[in-house]
């Protein structure tokens, strides 16, 4: 085995798929190897997740079969990255005994440092958070694909009371407005065709008095073929000028993440979203005024403590208001050192459940009634790859987010974009054919 082989699994969001890119653009910078094969590796480092207690079960399982391999192969120097570095700090070392380093969000420059000492016994913890730390000059090592991440900004100030990030993140902080967008140029002419900017809540962005907007704007121009994406967005901060600037510019996606959480005034002034559902729809029929055809996806929490069955029926009810186009909808759950950790998680995991099942079945049927309604139209579709069930058949994404199948044909390629027709539809998918 060459020495110096790191292995690297990512879990949770988009931020921490972004991060392992940087990660592993330090780690090469100092002369080590990224593999894909476990068994090749010398270094195994896990970026993990802690917005869920199902997240960390799922990570703590996944340790329990790599300490096996580690009994295999003591030199192997295993790794904690991510949130659950920043939660359970030294605790995964102590406990978990096979863990050899223990690294947060803020401190991945120093993770060769760390992983040499681990070659010689010690033990590291880099748990230290930043509030200027936003990795700005390093080159993240990105595979030649079609679509990349860019982190724009890091932290979040918002302290939802059920929230674990800005305990694992830290505070807000931007990374600069030019070297964004002088990195979306570059990854234009590696041929990349779609960039999605993150940020865990990007409305908030701010650079010398450019706020969002202006960053957008300047990725637009940056990258004219290249679609620009972003993601996550807070209600409370999303301003007209995004909006217009979404309008404006037929290369940023007509599509929102607008995460509305839960439909109650009441739930929402607990959890301290600091919007009503009456601003929340408001900004929603402004949208769709400025720039029809937009389409949106949310975040939904079932149960959080003290919601009635009544507060669940807002719920339902701003779904039907708004019909999503897509939703990622959880149980809560609470965790430790939030503040919602301090009220009493009252909603018994049955009930939980049933109103997260009422959830889900109503919108799958509003996205099964939208995607009907797109039948006959046209969508035009970055190829991105071949179908999973043929290689006769292409699939790819329209601006709104939404995956097409349709028929491969002579001369187009993957990264092209072409105009499908609509011609069947299921919740989750549009079928098309490729216009002559
Ligand atoms: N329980 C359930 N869902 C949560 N989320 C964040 N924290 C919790 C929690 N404690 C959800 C929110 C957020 C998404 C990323 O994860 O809906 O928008
Ligand atoms: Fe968490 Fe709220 Fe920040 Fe999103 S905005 S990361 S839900 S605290």
């Amino acid at each position: 085995m060459s020495k110096n082989n790191v292995y690297i699994e990512t879990y949770g969001c988009q931020m921490n798929f972004a991060d392992t890119e940087l990660v592993m653009g330090i780690l090469k910078n100092k002369g080590y190897e990224i593999t894909k094969e476990i068994e090749d590796a010398n270094v195994i480092l896990l970026n993990t997740c802690s917005v869920r207690d199902n997240a960390e079960q799922r990570i703590h399982g996944r340790l329990g079969n790599i300490k096996k391999y580690k009994d295999d192969n003591p030199e192997t120097v295993i790794g904690i990255l991510g949130c659950m570095a920043e939660r359970l700090r030294s605790d995964l070392i102590e406990n978990k005994k096979m863990v050899d380093l223990v690294v947060g969000p803020d401190e991945y420059r120093r993770l060769p440092e760390f992983i040499d000492g681990a070659f010689g016994g010690e033990k590291g913890i880099g748990v230290k958070l930043s509030r200027t730390e936003t990795y700005e000059d390093i080159a993240p090592y990105r595979e030649d694909k079609l679509a990349a991440w860019i982190s724009v900004m890091r932290g979040c100030d918002k302290f939802c009371t059920y929230c674990i990030v800005p305990y694992t993140r830290g505070r807000e902080r931007s990374r600069s407005l030019d070297s964004i967008a002088g990195e979306v140029r570059h990854l234009a002419e590696r041929n990349f065709r779609e960039v999605t900017l993150l940020g865990q809540n990007v409305n908030s962005y701010e650079d010398n008095g450019k706020d969002f907007a202006d960053l957008l704007e300047a990725c637009a121009l940056a990258a004219p073929a290249m679609r620009i994406r972003f993601t996550t967005s807070h209600p409370q901060d999303l301003s007209d000028k995004l909006l217009e600037t979404i309008a404006r510019y037929d290369n940023i996606c007509n599509y929102i993440h607008l995460p509305v959480q839960s439909g109650s005034n009441r739930v929402l002034e607990a959890m301290n979203r600091t919007y009503t559902r009456e601003h929340y729809l408001n900004i929603i029929d402004k949208a769709r005024k400025l720039i029809p055809g937009i389409s949106f996806s949310t975040d939904i929490i079932a149960g959080f403590p003290s919601e009635t069955y009544e507060d669940h029926l807002m719920t339902l009810d701003i779904m039907r208001k708004v019909r999503y186009d897509g939703a990622f909808m959880f149980k809560y759950s609470p965790r430790e050192g939030t503040k919602a950790y301090n009220m009493k998680d009252d909603v018994p995991e049955d009930e939980k459940l049933k109103r997260l099942n009422e959830i889900i079945d109503l919108q799958q049927t509003i996205s099964y009634e939208i995607n009907q309604e797109l039948i006959g139209k046209q969508e035009t579709v970055l190829v991105e790859g071949f179908s999973k069930k043929s290689d006769k058949f292409f699939s790819g994404r329209t601006d709104t987010n939404k995956v097409a199948v349709f028929e491969a044909k002579e001369g187009i390629s993957i990264g092209d974009y072409v105009k499908i027709t609509i011609t069947k539809a299921t919740s989750a998918t549009l079928f098309g054919k490729i216009e002559e």
